[in-house]
């Protein structure tokens, strides 16, 4: 399975100037699975509940759109990350999609600092999705401090772990290398770079995509800025056999009633 990261600096609001962007950063790229950062049309550093309703889309509308053309012309499934318009709410979600249809979203359950003034925390659970003969799991940027996001996948049986992220603190990736020891699995991580000042707010993101595999080894990373696309060969497969010695399974160890505080 060729799997990939797309990274790149969103510019805030300006969803067709990142619509360009991702298009030039794939051109001639081919892969069966490519992930881009967390709200990667839009940027991150809303200022009001107000401005994160406006640029929110629904299922179907201009981004899903693109993303179809874009899995079109690479023949890639495609997890990227868009505010979500639901009914009344908006999440902080990522959409999945192939050329023909949109295979599902994932709304982030653990939402970081302001995005909980922004966003409605997602309220469906984690979810994998069946891209055959895989399982893709998806979880978005802050819920990578919760061993319990990649556990919850993993025990829903995902091969890999799609991973949108626009991360501010420095510890993630070197975290999602031990997500993946935990859970034997691969992770690909897509960050965005560049600094984006809003309202009283300013982030620097610090790119640095990450492809994880199931012993926790680093099989790609980008720079911490500038552009970079890299798609490599996996064996999702590797992933499937829990057991790190012959008598002990990683899933199936597990004590549960030990970890419960009554
Ligand atoms: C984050 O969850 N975007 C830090």
């Amino acid at each position: 399975m060729r799997v990939g990261y797309v990274q790149f600096n969103p510019v805030f609001g300006a969803r067709q100037i990142n619509f360009k962007k991702v298009q030039k950063l794939l051109k001639n790229v081919q892969a069966d699975l490519l992930v881009l950062p967390e709200l990667f049309a839009t940027g991150y550093t809303f200022t009001s509940k107000q401005e994160s309703h406006d640029l929110a889309e629904e299922t179907g509308e201009e981004t899903t759109i693109f993303l179809q053309n874009l899995a079109k012309d690479t023949g890639a499934v495609i997890v990227a990350g868009l505010p979500l318009k639901k009914q009344d709410k908006v999440y902080n979600a990522a959409i999945i999609v192939n050329d023909h249809e949109v295979i599902g979203m994932y709304e982030k359950i653990h939402l970081f600092n302001k995005e909980k003034l922004w966003f409605s925390p997602g309220d469906e659970g984690f979810k994998v999705f069946d891209i055959r003969p895989w399982k893709l799991g998806v979880m978005i940027c802050w819920d990578w401090i919760f061993p319990e996001s990649s556990r919850t996948l993993a025990l829903m049986g995902a091969d890999l772990i799609a991973h949108p992220t626009n991360l501010v603190l420095p510890y993630c990736q070197k975290a999602m290398t031990t997500r993946c020891i935990e859970n034997h699995i691969f992770a690909i991580t897509a960050n965005r770079y560049g600094s984006e000042a809003r309202g009283d707010d300013k982030f620097e993101f610090g790119g640095q995509s990450q492809i994880t595999n199931p012993w926790g080894e680093v099989l790609s990373s980008g720079p911490k800025t500038g552009d970079s696309v890299d798609v490599i060969e996996i064996d999702p497969a590797l992933s499937r056999d829990k057991k790190l010695t012959p008598l002990n399974d990683l899933l199936t160890d597990r004590r549960e009633k030990y970890y419960r505080i009554s």
